[in-house]
């Protein structure tokens, strides 16, 4: 168990991070590459490097900060998380799996005997899709599933591309072509996250195991209809692009609602009308769309009966509706191995703990493709993240990071 000076190590760390903010006055935001990323950034590696840890970075901005085992040649054992966030976001989510990392790499070094394995403490480059509309970029380039062309191709509100950012800043060269992480080179990983649902708050149960984390797929969507007098029209000739929008984004919550996985998620999260006036009609509304499921056979039927429905409503509206894909990914499976490793953990020290699904997705979703994972989840007060109200308590926190170090240290030792 951590004391409370260990305690109160791990809360200055987060409220520090907590200070660089771009919206103090509601929730934090912290958006990459804006200045208080990148203070956040030279924040999280000059802790590292007062623990002496090698730090560095690769040529999409993840950082590293190793631990170097007695057997350095054996593969590595991973933790990390991110420090990017949502608009308006709380102070935990990614933040506690960063700081709890390096305190757990802090425990670890206390002992007397270094690990065998070397342990690598990571921080993801945006995990978060605030900038530039695509998830997980630094663990989806170690996965091989963001390319060079790609990086080149996203682009953020401003119009810069990825590409470009990492150029300015001067990742790129450290080598777009070392990105991907060959499989079989990383022992495994794991993850400590804020749990982002209820579910161990309300059973009052203080570790999650997850083992399934559900994938999500994105799409941009533009509906076209005619702009037009909101009193001259009548309702037979009018082609309102909002109400076909909501008939869409209404069908698609039918579908979720009928399907036969019990983690189909699906939300509109960001709408844009044109022109957004009180005695108009709209003439274009761009919409998002977010699926998720931890079934991937689910999710696919679904995304089948959603292009059905866009062809009933661009007939019945007189409408054009056009589907921008932008990402499909697949949700993972968490590795037994690691997850027993975790529960033993949990059984020795006395703490009480689930298996349970990830509905939120994490760095771990790609992590997964090339190395075995598993992640721990600390309670969620209300199940409230992606908020300014989103709360764990410290001694909640400290838990997890508790059952992380041992499972680490396990690891490492293996
Ligand atoms: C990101 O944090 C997500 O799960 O939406
Ligand atoms: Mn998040
Ligand atoms: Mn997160
Ligand atoms: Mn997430």
């Amino acid at each position: 168990m951590l004391n409370h000076a260990e305690i109160d190590n791990l809360k200055n760390w987060i409220e520090s991070i907590n200070e660089f903010n771009s919206t103090p006055e509601f929730g934090t935001t912290r958006v990459l590459f804006t200045p208080v990323e990148i203070q956040s950034r030279e924040y999280i590696k000059a802790e590292m490097k007062k623990l002496n840890l090698n730090v560095h970075e690769d040529a999409i901005g993840n950082i590293y900060a190793v631990l170097e085992g007695r057997n350095p040649q054996l593969e590595p054992v991973w933790t990390g998380s991110h420090i990017d966030s949502v608009l308006n976001a709380g102070m935990f989510d990614g933040v506690v799996g960063v700081v709890g990392g390096l305190e757990a790499l802090r425990l670890i070094m206390q002992l007397e005997v270094r690990p065998e394995r070397s342990i690598v403490l990571i921080v993801y480059t945006s995990e978060e899709p605030t900038r530039f509309g695509l998830s997980c970029l630094g663990s989806r380039a170690m996965a091989g599933r963001l390319t060079k062309e790609d990086m080149h191709q996203l682009l953020d509100k401003d119009g810069n591309t990825l590409a470009g950012v990492l150029d300015s800043l001067g990742y790129s060269r450290n080598g777009f072509e070392r990105l991907a992480v060959a499989r079989g080179s990383v022992y495994g990983a794991v993850e400590l996250h804020i749990e982002q649902n209820g579910v161990l708050d309300k059973e009052g149960l203080p570790v999650g195991i997850v083992k399934a984390i559900c994938a999500p797929t994105n799409y941009m969507v533009e509906v076209q209809g005619c702009q037009s007098h909101a009193g001259g029209t009548s309702m037979t000739a009018r082609r309102d692009a909002y109400m076909a929008a909501c008939e869409l984004a209404l069908s698609l919550e039918k579908l979720a609602r009928e399907s036969l996985s019990e983690y189909t998620t699906v939300t509109v999260g960001w709408v844009d009308v044109v022109p957004n006036a009180v005695n108009v009609i709209p003439g274009t509304v761009r919409f998002s769309i977010d699926i998720r499921d931890v079934d991937f056979q689910s999710k696919n039927i679904l995304i089948g009966r959603l292009e059905e429905e866009v062809g009933r409503i661009e007939s019945v509206r007189n409408v054009k509706i056009r589907m921008i894909l932008q990402n499909h990914d697949i949700p993972m499976k968490c590795d037994e191995g690691i997850i027993k490793t975790i529960e033993n953990v949990c059984l020795s020290q006395g703490i009480d703990y689930r298996r349970m699904i990830s509905g939120a997705y994490h760095d771990s979703l790609f992590v997964g493709e090339f190395a075995p994972v598993a992640m721990i989840f600390v309670p969620s007060k209300k199940g409230i993240s992606h908020s300014p109200d989103e709360w764990t308590d410290y001694e909640d926190i400290a838990v997890g990071v508790d059952i992380l170090a041992n499972t680490l240290l396990t690891m490492a030792n293996t």
